[in-house]
């Protein structure tokens, strides 16, 4: 699914990844730590090609990623974030079928695809709601729900339970692990949490100077 080889990156000439390497197998769910500042948005953002201006090699199906036109790498990979990043003007439905008008899909397969992901994150019935008007909890899930419309392979979560109080965050890995489960698709989670770890067992990769340790 992803194989990166000897990837460094720098900003300014300050060096944050140095040489790093990493193989994800398709369908591996595996936990991202390290300290702030060690890399993991970098590493993130360079998979989802939101940065360029890297040596080294990233491979995803096979394919490197600067041979994979933005717009097949933006249905392969779904990606949501620590602060949600909705639309706050748009509806919780016009947030989701978002990902699809940016991928060209028909209306109706988006609206379909819109109703069946947001029931399965649990917001039925809040579909016309504002994002302002739900909770943070409920905002991921429509993050969530909003990424998954691409039915990506990969899904990227940048601290995804970081503004969620305790419940909620386990609630949130929870709803992760059973759609990794459910939707076939591997999936990278950044995460601080030793106790999310410990509840939600997978496999962890630890960022240290610029590296992947031990791979
Ligand atoms: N756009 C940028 N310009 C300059 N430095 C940056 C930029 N983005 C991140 N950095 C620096 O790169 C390092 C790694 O940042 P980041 O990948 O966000 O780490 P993490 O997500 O692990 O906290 C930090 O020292 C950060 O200040
Ligand atoms: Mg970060």
């Amino acid at each position: 699914m992803i194989r990166i080889s000897n990837l460094t990156k720098s900003y300014g000439g300050r060096i944050v990844l140095n040489g790093l390497n990493l193989e994800l197998q398709t369908g591996e769910f595996a936990y991202l730590q390290g300290r702030s500042g060690s890399g993991k948005s970098t590493l993130l953002k360079l998979l989802y090609r939101d940065l360029a201006d890297y040596t080294g090699e990233i491979e995803i199906g096979g394919s490197l990623i600067g041979d994979i036109p933005k717009y097949h790498l933006r249905r392969k990979i779904g990606v949501i974030f620590q602060s949600f990043e909705l639309l706050e003007r748009k509806t919780v439905l016009e947030n989701v079928a978002l990902t699809g008008e940016v991928l060209g899909q028909s209306r109706e397969h988006i609206e379909k695809q819109a109703f069946r992901l947001l029931d399965r994150v649990g917001l039925k019935g809040k579909e016309e709601m504002l994002p302002h008007q739900l909770s943070g909890g409920e905002q991921q899930r429509v993050a969530i729900a909003r990424a998954l419309l691409s039915r990506p392979a990969l899904l990227l979560a940048d601290e995804p339970t970081g503004n969620l109080d305790p419940e909620t965050a386990v609630q949130m890995l929870a709803l992760l692990r059973e759609l990794h489960a459910e939707e076939n698709m591997s999936m990278l989670v950044v995460t601080h949490s030793e106790r999310l770890i410990e509840r939600f067992p997978a496999r962890t990769l630890l960022m240290e100077d610029g590296r992947i340790q031990g791979a």
